[in-house]
């Protein structure tokens, strides 16, 4: 059988002084889409930062397609095809869309990523846009610029952080068409996500975290039984 695409034991993180993660189990196999909610604070996004090699002190394991990677800086474990979409988006303001899109050189050792040809056809709105400065950009049109930079390394592992934060419904659909269509192309996606009802319908399987802790984990299958825990753990 495939490695799983991530593989994570025991991970323990701190910031400074400050112990986050106090012992984060997690796996998911290749094509899965999986979910981690929580609320504010729980460790979602420190969670991503960790696997990226992004905050201080990682202990534990973090596999990547069966490479061990919590030795690694975040170059290195990038290059084994992980892209990461922060939820600050990293868009520059100063540089068109089109110079944010080109800016991240392919991954080393992975396959190609996407060519901007079939970016703009998947993100037809970029294509209209790629003229445009950054900071003239909606938040729509950054999300999906965010995510499209990503699909050009040739990441095939998506770690994407609150990506329908503060959007539109229809932007938010959008962007649920375009978590449906990267699962239909076979990428892997870990997306954080506050937003209960975009996320559901899309996900595969789902981790709930409090307190720097996996506290539950269940799969689509089980997600009407589990909504009183959830609607506890949450408040959906
Ligand atoms: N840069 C940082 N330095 C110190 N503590 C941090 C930092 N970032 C987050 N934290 C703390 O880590 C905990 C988890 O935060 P975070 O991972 O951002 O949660 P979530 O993404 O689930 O809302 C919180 O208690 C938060 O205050
Ligand atoms: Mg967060």
């Amino acid at each position: 059988m495939a490695s799983p695409a991530l593989e994570i034991k025991d991970l323990q993180a701190w910031y400074g002084e400050s112990h986050v993660l106090h012992g984060v189990d997690m796996v998911v196999q290749p094509g899965e889409v999986v979910t981690l909610l929580g609320r504010n604070g729980a460790g979602r996004t420190t969670t991503l930062r960790a696997i990226m090699g992004l905050t201080g002190t990682r202990k534990g394991s973090i596999r990547v397609n069966g490479h061990e990677t919590i030795g690694l800086p975040t170059y290195k474990i990038a290059h084994y095809g992980i892209g990461y979409c922060p939820e600050e988006r990293g868009i520059f303001a100063s540089l068109s869309a089109e110079e944010n899109l080109l800016l991240p050189p392919p991954l080393k050792g992975s396959e190609p990523g996407m060519s901007v040809q079939e970016i703009y056809a998947m993100f037809p709105n970029l294509a209209e846009r790629r003229a445009s400065q950054g900071t003239r950009l909606s938040g729509g049109e950054q999300q999906m610029l965010a995510v499209a930079r990503i699909l050009r390394t040739g990441a095939r592992l998506l770690l994407l952080d609150e990506i329908s934060e503060g959007l539109a419904p229809v932007i938010v659909q959008a962007l649920a068409r375009m978590i449906t269509t990267l699962r239909a192309k076979g990428y892997t996606i870990v997306m954080v996500e506050q937003n209960f009802r975009f996320a559901a319908p899309l996900a595969d399987r789902f981790y709930v975290m409090e307190h720097g802790r996996i506290v539950e984990r269940f799969g689509a299958a089980e997600l009407q039984a589990k909504m009183p825990v959830l609607n506890e753990l949450l408040g959906v």
